[in-house]
């Protein structure tokens, strides 16, 4: 009865609720069966001078009953698994297509030879060091402007600016060279780095280029080291640090081809999992 209580517990972790209370009814109705079983089985043996088949011949009646559990506990092993290998087979598998989550919405700035200031949409990137930030980029205009002049500005599109940063994904400055303009933003030269800052966005790295590892095929991996950060004061909390919910910053859905927005606390870092130390 242990086992089988035991078996149900870890069935109660693993399964829902119905499923426990239908498995207790089962192991309850084996238990009262196996003992049934063992009764019945007991009177013929005692009662009767005939043996119980000759395999039975010597078996006593705890023997027999210690059998018929075993067999019991088989058969709730067996369908434990069963249930285990339906559960796994629940699993799909998309081979190499991960949908890695959050990917932020990134608008790199450059200027191009002609001192032409250019932004892209990117979202192959992030953060990957307390200074450091890193993209993935094809052969596009922008990447020939990180490759001439070694800088470049990284905005985080927010909620108030999904047009424009999407148009920024999709026509490129060697087809639509104002295309800043043509979204109705504004720039500014960075204090910085040889790079624009994109003046209605409100938060704004400016970097340098630290790695640029050419693909082969005009595209690059490009890892910028930041020299500065500048943010607008609305999206500042009262003690004067970034507030994400303030910023309402986008993050691309690549399962769907969706911008989201970010910005609900649901929880404290290095805080919440204390509770199941
Ligand atoms: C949501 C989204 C994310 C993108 N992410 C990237 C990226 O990470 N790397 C890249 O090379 N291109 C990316 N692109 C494509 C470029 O933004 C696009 O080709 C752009 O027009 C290039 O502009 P440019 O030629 O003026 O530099 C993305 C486009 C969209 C819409």
């Amino acid at each position: 009865m242990m086992f089988y209580y035991s078996l149900n517990v870890q069935i109660f972790e693993q399964y829902c609720f119905a499923d426990t209370i239908l498995f207790i009814i089962f192991t309850l109705w084996m238990h009262f069966f196996v003992i049934n079983i063992c009764e019945y089985l007991k009177k013929i043996y005692l009662c009767t001078p005939l043996k119980i088949g000759i395999g039975y011949k010597n078996i006593k009646y705890k023997a027999m009953k210690r059998v018929l559990v075993i067999l019991g506990v088989l058969i709730m092993g067996t369908i434990s698994l069963n249930a285990q290998s339906t559960m796994e087979s629940t699993k799909k598998n998309f081979s190499n297509k991960a949908v890695i989550t959050p990917l932020p919405v990134l608008i790199i700035a450059t200027y191009d030879e002609n001192g032409n200031p250019d932004a892209m949409n990117a979202a192959w990137g992030g953060q990957c060091g307390p200074k450091h930030i890193t993209f993935e980029l094809s052969k596009h205009q922008t990447t020939e402007n990180i490759r001439n002049n070694k800088a470049f500005t990284v905005s985080f599109a927010d909620k108030k600016h999904v047009v424009q940063s999407d148009y920024f994904g999709i026509v490129s400055a060697k087809k639509e060279p104002d295309k800043i303009k043509k979204a109705g933003m504004t720039v500014s030269r960075s204090q910085f780095v040889n790079a624009p800052v994109i003046n209605e966005y409100p938060l704004t790295v400016e970097c340098k280029v630290a790695v640029f590892e050419e693909d082969g095929k005009g595209g690059a991996r490009v890892v910028g080291e930041i020299v500065n950060m500048q943010a607008d004061e609305n999206i500042l909390d009262e003690n004067g640090n970034i507030d994400l919910g303030k910023l309402e910053p986008i993050m691309f859905d690549s399962s769907k081809n969706y911008y989201r927005v970010i910005g609900e606390k649901v929880g404290n870092a290095f805080s919440d999992g204390a509770k199941i130390k």
